[in-house]
């Protein structure tokens, strides 16, 4: 069929199996572009469909030369209705890995249950023997327990209720929005969701199965951003989780030996995930058009692949106490955070096209879905 794109706000629901396909190629062709890394040889990506995941196996696969194992929760196209991107991305990763010989398995399904973490290691068990590098990249709305808990993540404030402009992603109007505090209850399941109870979790079970290799890291990936969201996420509920993930990677190098743990605290950028903030988009916004002007701007292959090559796999790994690796350094340089506040004081809906770059926003929107490569004819029907 004829794919087009179903914009709803800030989710597409559609996607163009062959536009997802460029996507990846691209993808592969910017690491392999960059050089071989001396980093992993197996790797498991949980979250590996989408955003930081997917560019983080992508990079271990075609930078590292790494059999990669993959964990994500997407949906299969089903009459009418199109896959989800992830799925598409996931289809076409797998297909490229595998013309360069490189193994490449996908398991699909909830991450946070016990039964996909025992899927995994028996496919590690029978396959790679032991993984060597272990990515933890979920973003997800929610997390269901053991106990059968139901546990939902919420975008809010912890004190006052925040008003600040935000951008109206419908009409592409600056308008104003207000972000409530989250109750006791709503703060704790954020933490559950976006915490790092599961990381813990993955990596305990991994280890305990005997298929995590001696010396073996984990990366958890991570958002800290500039004083100016401060109120509604490094304060707010997905701050909080945040912040109880970096204790985690704290205690993880404490008490597993042979485990090295670390948080990436990457730079802000349009994904399924972070569209769904309010504010954040705007400020998305300004900052690409920043960065493009000073010549820093880089979307998550770009991150992923400098941070193997000049941050992770490097003799010594430089982190803060917590164990943190700043991939947000160029995005939080001063230049940048002035011209962007500049920059926020002044935009308003009747000059937002010229003082942002909005433009680059939607072509990320877009492309995440498989639509608007110049190169695809998106009028040719398409199996889905
Ligand atoms: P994304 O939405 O592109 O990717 C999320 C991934 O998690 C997908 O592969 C999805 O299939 C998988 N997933 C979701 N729920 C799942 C479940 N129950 N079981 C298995 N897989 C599941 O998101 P994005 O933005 O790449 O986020 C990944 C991580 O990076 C998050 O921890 C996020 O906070 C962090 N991050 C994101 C930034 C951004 O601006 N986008 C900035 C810095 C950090």
């Amino acid at each position: 069929m004829i794919v087009e794109p179903k914009v709803r706000e800030y989710i597409c629901t559609t996607a163009h199996p062959t536009g997802c396909e460029e996507n990846v190629r691209r993808q592969i062709k910017y690491v392999e572009e960059q050089g071989i890394i001396d980093g992993p040889k197996k790797v498991l990506v949980i979250g590996s469909s989408t955003g930081y995941g997917l560019a983080s196996r992508i990079t271990a696969a075609f930078g590292c030369k790494a059999d990669t194992l993959g964990v994500m929760f997407e949906r299969e196209a089903a009459g009418k209705r199109t896959a989800t991107p992830g799925w598409y991305n996931t289809k076409a990763f797998e297909k490229f890995a595998q013309e360069e010989g490189l193994y490449a398995k996908s398991i699909n399904g909830d991450a946070f249950s016990s039964a996909i973490k025992e899927q995994v290691i028996d496919v590690i068990r029978k396959d790679l023997g032991q993984v060597d590098l272990v990515i933890y990249s979920l973003a997800a709305p929610r997390r269901t327990t053991a106990d059968g808990t139901v546990y939902n993540s919420v975008l809010k404030t912890t004190g006052e209720t925040f008003t600040n402009k935000s951008l109206d992603l419908r009409k592409n109007e600056v308008t104003e929005k207000s972000i409530d505090p989250a109750t006791a209850e709503e703060l704790e399941a954020t933490i559950k969701v976006m915490g790092g109870e599961d990381w813990k979790d993955w990596i305990a079970a991994l280890k305990n199965a005997g298929v995590l290799a001696d010396g073996a890291i984990t990366v958890a990936y991570s958002y800290i951003g500039p004083k100016l969201t401060y109120p509604i996420y490094s304060d707010g509920t997905i701050g909080q989780a945040k912040k109880h993930l970096h204790k985690t990677a704290v205690e993880m190098n404490q008490e597993f030996e042979g485990v090295k743990a670390y948080i990436s605290v990457n730079k802000a950028l349009v994904t399924q995930a972070s569209a769904a903030i309010p504010i954040v988009p705007l400020y998305f916004a300004i900052l690409y058009k920043v960065m493009k002007e000073q010549g820093t701007h880089e979307g998550c292959i770009q991150q992923i692949s400098r941070l193997f090559h000049t941050k992770l796999f490097v003799p010594e790994v430089s982190t803060d106490d917590e164990y943190k690796i700043r991939m947000d350094d160029w995005e939080l340089e001063d230049k940048v955070q002035n011209e962007v506040m500049k920059i926020w004081e002044k935009v308003n809906t009747e000059n937002v096209e010229e003082l942002t770059d909005i433009e680059g926003y939607w072509e990320d929107f877009y492309h995440m879905f498989g639509f608007h490569f110049d190169n695809i004819d998106y009028s040719l029907d398409v199996e889905v």
